[in-house]
């Protein structure tokens, strides 16, 4: 393992991505998406990923210099084409006119559609949880889910989050992928040769199986909760693609597997004003109360603590907030230093 001091990361972060022509505003916004992902312990889908979206923009499968621009508004939704911009510039406008909506109305949604990966979907729903709203943030992927009494990659897994205000100045937030496990964990036990739980793959024939070696080209992965998260999945699709114009399922094409094709993913943001249900003060004294209740409900034999969702990421927000650096994985730091070396802008790695 190794380190890298946070502002180092995100100034580092911002300039690599100016060096293939995104402005300095969207490099800035681009850089505080990908760092505060890694501030919440969500290394998979933070700066990691930087090289790729870079390698991306050179091969022309994302614009560098694109805007998002308004398809069609009302005061309480919008639809915004991506122009093929990279994802975490559209998602964040997407989520703060969704804010700014949900203000003037109660509830907003702002779909965006010609977008590409945005990374972890918890971040935007923190956008307005800061501003003391609830959000709600999902996109759509490429397939690799089988769905239920099926045997190919039909749906994607399709990263849904929340996050609500917690009375406490941080928020309540889930944010997972729609597949039972990540991809990522196959791999890794396909790596180690290691045998799966039988809930994680099916085979080519759609049955399960515990051989990850089969994963990724002759095994799909399984929906999380089987026809629940099939549902779920399927509930992220319409608001992401079906009714924004997005790629559709087969439509969409990993996003880096071609770096020169068009990703064509959607993503869907919706905003809650509490304060238009409620006084902020009840909202905050029900919360509390609510938490309490989950906290202190009884433990399993062996564990002394109930977690809410959102509460380790936190913790480790604070850890890096408080030393000023996040530990990355041996493979992150080098993805870094390549990526340090073809810019020419050096970063600190130790
Ligand atoms: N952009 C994309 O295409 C894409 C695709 C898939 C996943 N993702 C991202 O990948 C990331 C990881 O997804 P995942 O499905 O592996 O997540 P995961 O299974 O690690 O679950 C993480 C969530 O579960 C909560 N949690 C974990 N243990 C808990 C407990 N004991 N009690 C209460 N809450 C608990 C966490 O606080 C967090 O909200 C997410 O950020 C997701 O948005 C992105």
């Amino acid at each position: 393992m190794k380190k890298v001091k946070l502002n180092e990361l995100k100034n580092f972060s911002a300039k690599a991505l100016e060096t293939v022509g995104v402005s300095k505003e969207n490099a800035e916004t681009v850089a505080d998406t990908l760092v505060g992902t890694d501030m919440f312990g969500v290394l998979t889908h933070g700066t990691k990923n930087l090289s790729g979206y870079i390698q991306k923009m050179e091969a022309g499968g994302l614009d560098a210099k694109a805007e998002p621009s308004v398809i069609c508004e009302g005061p309480a939704f919008a639809v915004l084409n991506g122009n093929k911009a990279i994802g975490m510039v559209s998602a964040c406008k997407a989520m703060e006119m969704a804010i700014k909506k949900a203000k003037e109305c109660g509830i907003a949604y702002v779909g965006v559609k010609n977008s590409c990966h945005f990374g972890a979907a918890g971040y935007y729903a923190n956008l307005a949880a800061k501003e003391g709203l609830i959000g709600l943030s999902m996109s759509n992927t490429d397939p690799v889910i089988a769905v239920p009494n099926g045997c190919t990659k039909a749906i994607g897994t399709n990263p849904f989050s929340f996050a609500a205000p917690d009375g406490n100045g941080k928020s309540i937030f889930l944010d997972i992928a729609l597949s039972n496990v990540a991809a990522l964990k196959v791999i890794m036990a396909k790596e180690k040769g290691m045998d799966i739980p039988d809930t994680w793959l099916v085979d080519k024939d759609g049955l399960p199986t515990t051989d990850s070696s089969l994963f990724p080209y002759n095994a799909s992965l399984q929906p999380m909760g089987a026809h629940k998260g099939y549902g779920l999945a399927l509930l992220v699709e319409l608001l992401s693609a079906t009714i924004t114009g997005a790629g559709m399922l087969s439509e969409v094409a990993s996003w880096n597997l071609d770096m020169a094709s068009t990703n064509n993913v959607g993503h869907a943001f919706i905003a809650i004003d509490i304060s238009k249900m409620m006084p902020k003060e009840v909202y905050k004294q029900r919360v509390l109360q609510m938490v309490n209740e989950l906290k202190n409900a009884p433990k399993a034999k062996g564990k002394d603590k109930i977690l809410l969702p959102g509460e380790m990421e936190w913790e480790k927000q604070e850890t890096a907030l408080s030393t000023g650096e996040i530990e990355i994985t041996d493979a992150h730091a080098d993805s870094l230093k390549a990526l340090s070396e073809k810019t020419g802008i050096e970063i600190n790695i130790y």
